[in-house]
């Protein structure tokens, strides 16, 4: 269990790679014998991170502490941390014994001698056999492999062989485990119960755990503490309660769980409009303020038509085994919505969302987010009423379109896009407004202009509501209509779920 003792502190850590910043500002206190995940989107800076922690990356600046001490400096071997990597590196000719006791059998520790002349000296030796045969069936015990002591790793599901790279890890006593991704390549039955076992094994040991992953359920399922991470820099860190019911920001909330995520604004004093509607909230901001509004889809409430707030028609259902999950349509905004409740398609509902349920946040306007957008069979996305072409390749490293406009690998899988569903973002200084409406993809409503410092920030909202937000230098009025122009460049998307399902 976690004490109140701090193993490791992160201090303001910074981690360049030739001029590009993967890891920055990041601070974490981690309390000895806790399960901490770091979690985030592919690139966001996690095994950087982990690696830090290791001591096989130096950061470019900031400091790392373990138990008060300053180990920045400390080279890997002398660092009580080990690792397990997402691809188990075993050594195939020896066998699951072996494999656990490879290290030990190297490893040379101090120990008291008796000289011929009878004084006592200490000297570097050995593990004798015995002692690491303890070792190693222990390690074994713990990770229940004891009967498959002889086996060779080659014949072991994957499974059994990550679980013999962690018994390599425990064996050696370390005071903290990493691990990054250990169960990514693993099928998700097999992934399921790893998950238990891991956390099992985390409470048998009472070591500190270090865990990264890129899948919530699994960070939500395992964790004291989770970091949500993005672009190398920490979102929010809290218990996974905390992160799931009071993320701090869109990213968050989106990346955590399912969420709805409107533009909202506060028209009064514990009010706030979103989705043509006015309703209480608990959340006290500034009148007048541009807001997220977050929803769980578990806490939209379908009604008779004549009782919702607002009403809307069910546009499609599936059914998740113990409820539907419904997606409606109010206007041209959709609302995801769980019922144990089986509606026909096409049907007019009530919605009602009760003030506990509405999670109001400040719009960070570090960069223009779009979650949850669909891909079309064009290679573009669906925004504002109106479609905007986008580089899909960013998705995987090193592939390329083909003529048939398929996304292929490096490897040569074809991938179909159409219809996924990817989150975009784009920077406040590539989306370009004209007073010329014909000059864009799109069309808006300047709705706000606000002096900061230095600029202005510009918000033109389009006939569906979204939001698009500029740095600029230009004066705009409010009220006026523009043209908005973004290159496809500068559209960052993530995909929601896995490029496997796209497979063709
Ligand atoms: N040795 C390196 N040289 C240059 N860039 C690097 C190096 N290592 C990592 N990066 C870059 O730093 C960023 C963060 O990488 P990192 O491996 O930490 O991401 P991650 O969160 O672990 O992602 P994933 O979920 O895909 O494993 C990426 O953009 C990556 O390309
Ligand atoms: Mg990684």
């Amino acid at each position: 269990m976690a004490s109140d003792e701090v193993i490791i502190n992160l201090d303001n850590v910074r981690k360049e790679f030739d001029g590009y910043v993967a890891v920055e500002n990041f601070s974490l206190r981690i309390q000895k014998g806790q399960f901490v995940t770091l979690l985030g989107p592919s690139g966001c800076g996690k095994t950087t991170t982990l690696r830090m922690i290791a001591g096989f990356e130096m950061p470019t600046s900031g400091k790392i502490m373990l138990s008060g001490q300053d180990i920045t400096n400390l080279p890997p071997y002398k660092r009580p941390v080990n690792t397990v990597f997402q691809r188990y590196a075993l050594f195939p000719h020896l066998d699951v014994y072996d494999n656990v006791a490879f290290g030990l059998k190297l490893k040379k520790v101090p120990t008291e001698v008796t000289t011929i002349f009878g004084k006592k000296k200490t000297k570097m030796k050995h593990l004798s056999a015995q002692t690491i045969d303890e070792m190693v069936l222990k390690a074994l015990q713990i990770v229940d492999l004891e009967e498959l002591e002889d086996r060779d790793v080659a014949t072991l599901s994957g499974g059994q062989q990550q679980r013999v790279a962690i018994a390599r890890c425990i064996v050696n006593k370390p005071e903290i485990l990493l691990l990054d991704e250990p169960l990514g390549a693993l099928d998700l039955k097999m992934r399921k119960d790893m998950q238990i076992e891991l956390k099992e094994m985390h409470k048998k040991l009472g070591i500190t755990f270090i865990y990264v992953t890129h899948d919530q359920e699994e960070a939500l399922t395992m964790s004291d503490v989770i970091v949500v991470m993005k672009d190398g820099v920490i979102q929010q860190i809290g218990s996974p309660i905390d992160v799931y019911n009071e993320p701090v920001n869109a990213f968050v909330a989106d990346f955590i769980g399912e969420s709805n995520i409107y533009n909202g604004s506060m028209i009064d004093k514990l009010s706030v409009r979103f989705l043509g509607h006015t309703f209480p909230c608990l959340d006290d901001f500034p009148l007048g303020e541009m807001v997220d509004v977050v929803v769980r889809p578990e806490d939209v409430e379908i009604v008779e038509k004549a009782k919702g707030d607002i009403v809307g028609k069910i546009e499609n259902k599936i059914f998740k085994g113990v409820h539907y999950e419904y997606s409606i349509m109010v206007g041209k905004n959709e609302i995801i919505a769980q019922s144990t409740k089986d509606y026909p398609l096409e049907q007019e509902i009530g919605i009602c969302i009760g003030k506990d349920a509405i999670h109001i946040m400040k719009k960070t306007n570090t960069s223009n987010f779009y979650p949850g957008l669909t891909v079309t069979k064009k290679n573009e996305i669906e925004l504002a009423d109106t479609t905007f072409e986008v580089d899909l390749t960013q998705l995987l490293k090193d592939s390329h379109i083909d003529d048939d406009g398929y996304l292929v690998s490096k490897k040569g899988q074809k991938y179909d896009l159409t219809g996924a569903k990817v989150n975009a973002e784009i920077p406040l200084d590539k989306i370009e407004f004209s007073d010329d409406t014909e000059f864009g993809q799109a069309t808006g409503k300047i709705v706000s202009n606000i002096y900061i410092g230095d600029h202005y920030q510009v918000v033109a909202k389009s006939e569906d509501d979204e939001d698009f937000i500029i740095d600029t230098q230009y004066v705009y009025n409010v009220g006026d209509i523009v043209g908005i122009k973004i290159d496809k460049k500068d559209i960052k998307l993530t995909l929601k779920g896995d490029i496997s399902e796209y497979e063709v």
